[in-house]
């Protein structure tokens, strides 16, 4: 399965958790396209037709970036609107994202508890990120669990660190997908019902 990871941070030189997550993205260069937006783009002039390629040559798509005002940091919604255009995704030879993965890796400043309702912020992640899931139908692309990290801002040194494996082996995971779990358990259920009608 190969991996396109778009890294959408405004300022990733000043980063803490998303530089570290690149660093160990870089790692698996086999297997992992990492493509870092505010880079590739600094005039904000985004070649529509190369990443249009680039999305068409790998399986799953991850977003990571930092939450911004409970979005995505602004090049990332630009890349959204630019590069799945209509034509693209519906004219000739289109659907070209069908099937593929979508999976969300988001560093959050705010801490895991405030992220619910009745906390300080009262809407969970998978609330904020609505419009994703809804593009995600749209374009028949299969929305995975994200990779979430909460408290981004007050985090040490150690629990930045203590995060990445567990973020690598989310996006190299090739079971993230829940209708492979379910259909592994649907399978142990009918041979466990087998043996006992035996
Ligand atoms: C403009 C801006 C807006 C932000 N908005 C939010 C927000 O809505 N919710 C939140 O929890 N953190 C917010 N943060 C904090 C970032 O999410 C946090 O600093 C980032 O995830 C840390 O990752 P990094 O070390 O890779 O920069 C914001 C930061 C900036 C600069």
């Amino acid at each position: 399965m190969k991996i396109l990871v778009i890294v959408a941070h405004p300022n990733l030189g000043q980063s803490r958790v998303n530089q570290r997550w690149v660093t160990e993205l870089h790692k698996h260069a086999g297997q992992v396209t990492v493509h870092e937006l505010y880079a590739a783009y600094p005039n904000k002039t985004i070649d529509i037709a190369r990443e249009q390629n680039l999305i068409a040559e790998h399986d799953r798509l991850v977003l990571q970036f930092p939450l911004q005002w409970y979005g995505t940091p602004s090049l990332l919604k630009q890349w959204l609107d630019e590069v799945f255009t209509t034509t693209w995704l519906f004219g000739p030879g289109g659907r070209k994202v069908a099937g593929k993965e979508l999976v969300l890796a988001i560093s959050i400043g705010g801490a895991r508890e405030t992220y619910q309702a009745g906390g300080l912020i009262g809407y969970t992640i998978s609330e904020l990120t609505r419009p994703l899931q809804a593009f995600a139908n749209q374009v028949s692309m299969i929305m995975l669990p994200y990779f979430k990290f909460y408290g981004a801002i007050q985090a040490t040194d150690e629990q930045i660190e203590m995060s990445t494996q567990p973020f690598i082996r989310h996006i190299l995971d090739p079971e993230l997908d829940p209708r492979i779990a379910r259909k592994r358990m649907f399978e142990e259920m009918q041979q466990k019902i087998s043996m006992a009608q035996k």
